[in-house]
């Protein structure tokens, strides 16, 4: 069946669109940006947007844009240069283009997004996708419409459900935001202003989506959040719920055998989320829980409310609750004020870590958060330096833990066809690609296999 065909067959009857229209989604950023995406296409489709990847094709196109780091807003402002001229190719063939941005740039930057990109025709921050089809509705008037407020009525409440065809289309693993935006106010970061304060969603709800992700055949769910581990709810037992019973719950559901969340902070890792660890097998062993920086003024500058002691003792007593889990993290170098000893007190958290994978930055000033108002910023070459030193430890320390695996027996989710014939690509525990021979199961199946050999991204492996 036709990608369009299936769409409106999913829908009811009376809310069939008369007319099809197409919308190209750009996403950039975090995995909260790839399931927003998702479901911002899910609320178009239901207004007669089915999706494309054909930028050239598109009626509509939205960036999801991301405003974490550097020139950030540059790179959209330059990808709109590129796609006006798309549109005028379109316009001149009688055909429309609109221009949507939607993310982090869209809150942070709103009206100026029009102001210097006259072919942009909407705006739409993070907190009003359930607005998005009455937004482009409006646009197509012929409105410029900037939606960036926060938004009083509950977001996730009046968008649409997943649908069935495109979860089944988006394969075996998915995401479900839990919790969005974040009250720490880390002094670097613009994720409170972009994302607002921390909200959680209602048990319910989330039980809900799980639910149909299930039946749609999903077998494994990361569960997302800026601040994931904040999330808390009433559960139906009218008792105050954390995500490890949260998990707990989310176990029990038949199709799930996978279950992971991110992103971690330390201060909110407590003593049922990190049992959760031990007593689930249906949770990876796997977390992300940056630290930053190493050193404690650092940190304190950071306003991270944890020294690095505290945070070293905490993965000490989630490695006591599971054994086998493996540690990822982010690190930001040349933090305004950072000296070589502040450095070098990162390094040494890294060596007592050993992390299986990390993400590490160069500092950048994000407008409007107090980082960028401090005084002694680190010089462009000093942060080059101390990021490729960083990255240098971290790339060996991920070698040797994708090294260490080889010989081992583990479960792997089979996820796709390979890219060569007989092939298949499942996913270790630890996130890394599996490559087995499509007889090791079918899509979907978790199957033990035991590891050949090691590729720098990938692992080889045969079924037992
Ligand atoms: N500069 C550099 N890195 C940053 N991050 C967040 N804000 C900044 C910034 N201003 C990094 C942090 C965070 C990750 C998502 O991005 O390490 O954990
Ligand atoms: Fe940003 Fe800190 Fe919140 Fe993470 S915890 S989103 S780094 S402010």
């Amino acid at each position: 069946m036709s990608d369009i065909g299936e769409r409106e067959a999913a829908l009811p009857l009376e809310t069939r669109p008369a007319a099809t229209r197409k919308v190209f989604v750009k996403t950039y950023g975090c995995q909260m940006n790839v399931y927003d995406s998702q479901r911002m296409s899910d609320a178009l489709a239901a207004d007669g947007y089915a999706a494309t990847d054909a930028i050239e094709d598109a009626d509509l196109v939205l960036l999801n844009t991301c405003h974490i780091r550097e020139k950030a807003a540059e790179k959209v402002y330059s990808e709109l240069g590129r796609i006006r001229k798309l549109k005028a190719e379109r316009q001149q063939a009688g055909r429309e283009m609109m221009i949507g941005v939607a993310g982090c740039v869209a809150q942070a930057e709103g009206q100026e997004i029009i102001r210097r990109s006259s072919a942009v025709d909407l705006v739409i921050g993070p907190q009003t996708y359930h607005r998005l089809p009455e937004v482009v509705r409006k646009a197509r008037e012929g409105e410029k419409v900037v939606e960036t407020d926060y938004a009083i009525e509950d977001k996730f409440e009046h968008l649409p459900q997943p649908r069935r065809a495109e979860v089944i289309k988006r394969g075996v693993t998915a995401f479900l935001t839990v919790q969005e935006g974040c009250d720490k106010f880390c002094t670097f970061c613009v994720v409170p202003y972009t994302r607002g304060s921390e909200v959680s969603r209602p048990v319910s709800q989330i039980l809900a989506e799980a639910e149909r992700l299930a039946e749609a055949g999903v077998r494994e769910v990361t569960l997302l959040g800026q601040n994931v581990n904040a999330w808390h709810g009433e559960g139906p037992d009218g008792k105050p719920w954390g995500l490890g019973r949260l998990l707990h719950r989310l176990a029990e559901i038949p199709g799930f055998a996978r279950l992971r969340y991110t992103t971690s902070h330390p201060r909110d890792m407590d003593d049922e989320l990190i049992s959760a660890h031990r007593d689930l097998d249906a949770l990876m062993p796997y977390l992300h829980l940056p630290v930053q920086a190493g050193s404690d003024r650092i940190l304190k500058a950071m306003n991270r409310r944890h020294t690095g002691a505290d945070y070293l003792r905490l993965i000490e007593r989630i490695r006591a609750a599971r054994p086998d889990i493996a540690m990822s993290g982010d690190f930001i170098v040349g933090f305004p004020g950072e000296t070589e000893a502040d450095f070098e007190d990162t390094l040494a958290i890294v060596r007592e870590v050993r992390y299986a994978q990390a993400f590490s930055f160069k500092y950048s000033p994000r407008p409007g958060t107090p980082g960028a108002d401090m005084r002694d910023h680190i010089a462009e070459e000093i942060k080059d330096e101390r990021l490729q030193r960083l990255q240098a430890l971290l790339n060996k320390q991920q070698r040797e833990f994708t090294e260490s695996l080889v010989g081992k027996t583990m479960s792997t989710l089979i996820e796709k066809p390979g890219r060569h014939a007989g092939q298949r690509v499942g996913r270790s525990p630890w996130l890394q690609p599996v490559i087995v021979d499509e007889k090791a199961g079918g899509i979907g199946d978790v199957v033990t296999v035991r590891i050949t050999g090691a590729g720098t991204n990938s692992l080889y492996a045969q079924a037992v």
